[in-house]
């Protein structure tokens, strides 16, 4: 018997950004890879929304495309060759939602990840654009090489933001071996 409702993060995260996504809002996929993130943002925000998606990777930019094109959604998204670390440069306007899956491309390079640095440099211009009330979501991968790093510069980066200003929540499913992937949702006030 396989499970239904608790199975991986990233639905996880769907069942709690399912409630929250609007049709008409824009958004961030700061890391596109394959594009399935994208292709979600892009049918939760709908035709008059609109996603922009980033990712230093060309296969990420062909990939999505592909998958876009599949769906009929290209109309409402722009992808964007460039690290997140650039995001203000591409004056999205304020937006509703901000999505980090962090780590590697699982079908490409394993050594193209997300850096520490880069990611906070990312998390912090996410913060400035970000909507009153709106959303950043972070996926945490932390078993492959610099992971743990990573971690823990999004954790202490993330913990030092004020209650007063953010409300900061993280989950896992921990009764899973080997480094099983973490939750955090950051909501502005
Ligand atoms: C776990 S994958 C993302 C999966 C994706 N959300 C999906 O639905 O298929 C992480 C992605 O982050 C990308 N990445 C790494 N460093 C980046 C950076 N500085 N800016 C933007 N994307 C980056 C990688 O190239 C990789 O495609």
């Amino acid at each position: 018997m396989s499970f239904n409702y608790l199975t991986k993060i990233t639905d996880i995260n769907k069942i709690f950004l399912d409630k929250f996504l609007k049709e008409g809002s824009t958004v961030i996929d700061a890391t596109m890879g394959n594009g399935y993130d994208t292709k979600y943002l892009a049918e939760k925000v709908g035709e008059t929304g609109f996603v922009y998606a980033f990712d230093i990777q060309d296969v990420a930019i062909k990939n999505t495309t592909k998958l876009l094109e599949k769906y009929n959604l290209k109309n409402n998204t722009k992808l964007i060759n460039d690290s997140h670390e650039n995001i203000l440069e591409y004056h999205t306007g304020n937006v509703d939602c901000i999505m980090f899956n962090l780590g590697y491309l699982p079908s490409g390079d394993h050594n193209l990840i997300t850096k520490p640095d880069s990611t906070i440099n990312a998390l912090k211009d996410s913060l400035k654009i970000l909507n009153k009330n709106g959303i950043i979501s972070i996926t945490i991968y932390s078993g492959h090489k610099g992971g743990q790093e990573e971690k823990e510069a999004v954790l202490e980066f993330v913990q030092s933001l004020p209650q007063t200003d953010y409300s900061v929540f993280m989950s896992k499913f921990i009764n899973q071996i080997n480094n099983p992937p973490e939750l955090i949702l950051i909501e502005k006030r």
